[in-house]
């Protein structure tokens, strides 16, 4: 077997290993057959996925005796829908999988999210596999089990928590990804830092060159520290019940971003939780909790990414404060219509704020430049 490092995610009954290195795709059967031994799979896929690395998945699959048949969908959040989830199990179903066997999802999050979450409702559930084939999927969306669609109503309010049997992370697969897909995997990699591990943060603002001119090792260091950081995380809080909150640091501002620019190419999720990291250092700084030279520090590490930091770089046209609260209030983290947030005390502490008021808000995203 090629190289890897393996990362444990913990969970009684449920437990199950990331692999981590290069040369995996070419050798994913030998990677999973203990996992799909019945040595039959459905591949699901997108379009510029299949084509760039179809043919190595199924080459390695059949090495070690497991034929795969593929479906392969349409690239993009579009797929992460209620039609797209009913044309993916309607295949499934014309597949005759039965509930002893095992679905490979090979892909960015739209495909991990969309195939596990109909691993999850077919035929009452059925095991799945994760091949995470952008950097984003690698360190965050392959790991720990969050599947969901989305509904015109919001991004991710449709789906089940199902973890897979096995996560196999090949850098090999990043050699293809364009480098703004990159930066914007690249922005969960330092959001772990900025959450929760200083030195781990400190090591990023080093070596962010290297990670982005995909130099191996630095990557390989960067993707096993963040999947060791979201395993521990998930194994004590698989439901979101506390500690797991954190893992949105970013994402309300980001959501909201998101959600005024149509969710598409025009901000990608990435791009918009490093702006969204930006807004919340700031806002925390704003407020007292932590020291301008910190958020200065985690701004700059963002900008150095080539990702937005500022309202104005995101869209020229000014966010409505308005409409930008009203997005965070439909957080599914909100409760009872009040936004919550993840602040940083400090680069590499953070904490869950509930209850944080309009009137707050909006004096900050004034002072933003929305209006
Ligand atoms: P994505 O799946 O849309 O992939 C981005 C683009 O890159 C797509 O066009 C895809 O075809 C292409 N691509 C994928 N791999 C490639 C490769 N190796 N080479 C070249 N092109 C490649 O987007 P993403 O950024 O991977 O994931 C975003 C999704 O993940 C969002 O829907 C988000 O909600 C979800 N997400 C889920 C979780 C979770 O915990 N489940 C966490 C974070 C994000
Ligand atoms: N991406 C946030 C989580 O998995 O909890």
């Amino acid at each position: 077997m090629s190289q890897h490092r393996i990362v444990k995610v913990a969970l009684d009954g449920r437990a199950y290993e990331v692999w981590i290195g290069v040369g995996m795709l070419a050798k994913a059967g030998a990677a999973l057959l203990d996992v799909i031994p019945r040595r039959r799979t459905v591949v699901v896929t997108d379009e510029t996925v299949a084509r760039l690395h179809g043919e190595t998945v199924r080459a390695g699959l059949e090495d070690a005796g497991i034929s795969a048949e593929f479906i392969v969908l349409p690239p993009g959040e579009q797929t992460k829908s209620f039609d797209g989830l009913a044309d993916l199990c309607d295949r499934l179903l014309a597949a005759q999988l039965d509930r002893g066997d095992v679905i490979t999802a090979l892909g960015g999050g739209v495909i991990g999210d969309l195939t596990g979450f109909a691993a999850a409702i077919y035929k009452r559930g059925i095991d799945f596999v994760q091949i995470p084939t952008t950097l984003l999927a690698q360190v965050d969306s392959s790991v720990g089990g969050k599947t969901a669609i989305d509904t015109p109503r919001g991004k991710n309010l449709i789906g089940a928590f199902h973890q897979p049997r096995r996560v196999l992370a090949d850098l090999d697969a990043l050699s293809t990804l364009p480098l703004r897909e990159l930066k914007a995997g690249y922005a969960e990699v330092l959001k772990y830092g900025l959450l929760g591990d200083l030195a781990f943060f400190e090591g990023l603002e080093h070596d962010s060159d290297r990670l982005l001119a995909m130099d191996h090792d630095v990557l390989a260091k960067a993707v096993e520290r963040s999947v060791a950081m979201k395993a521990e995380i998930v194994a004590e809080d698989e439901r979101e019940a506390g500690r797991r909150a954190l893992l949105n640091l970013g994402h309300t501002f980001g959501h909201a971003l998101e959600a005024e620019t149509g969710f598409g190419d025009a901000l990608l999720h990435g791009e918009a939780v490093g702006a969204g990291m930006a807004l919340a250092f700031r806002f925390s700084a704003s407020e007292g909790i932590c020291l301008d030279v910190d958020a200065q520090r985690a701004v700059r590490a963002i900008d150095a990414a080539g990702l937005p930091t500022q309202l104005a770089q995101v869209r020229e046209e000014h966010f409505s404060v308005e409409r930008l609260i009203d997005h965070m209030r439909q957080d599914k983290k909100a409760e009872s219509g009040s936004v919550t947030l993840v602040l940083p005390r400090r680069i590499g502490e953070t904490f869950v704020e509930k209850g944080v008021s309009s009137e707050r808000l909006e004096r900050f995203l004034r002072s933003e430049g929305a209006v």
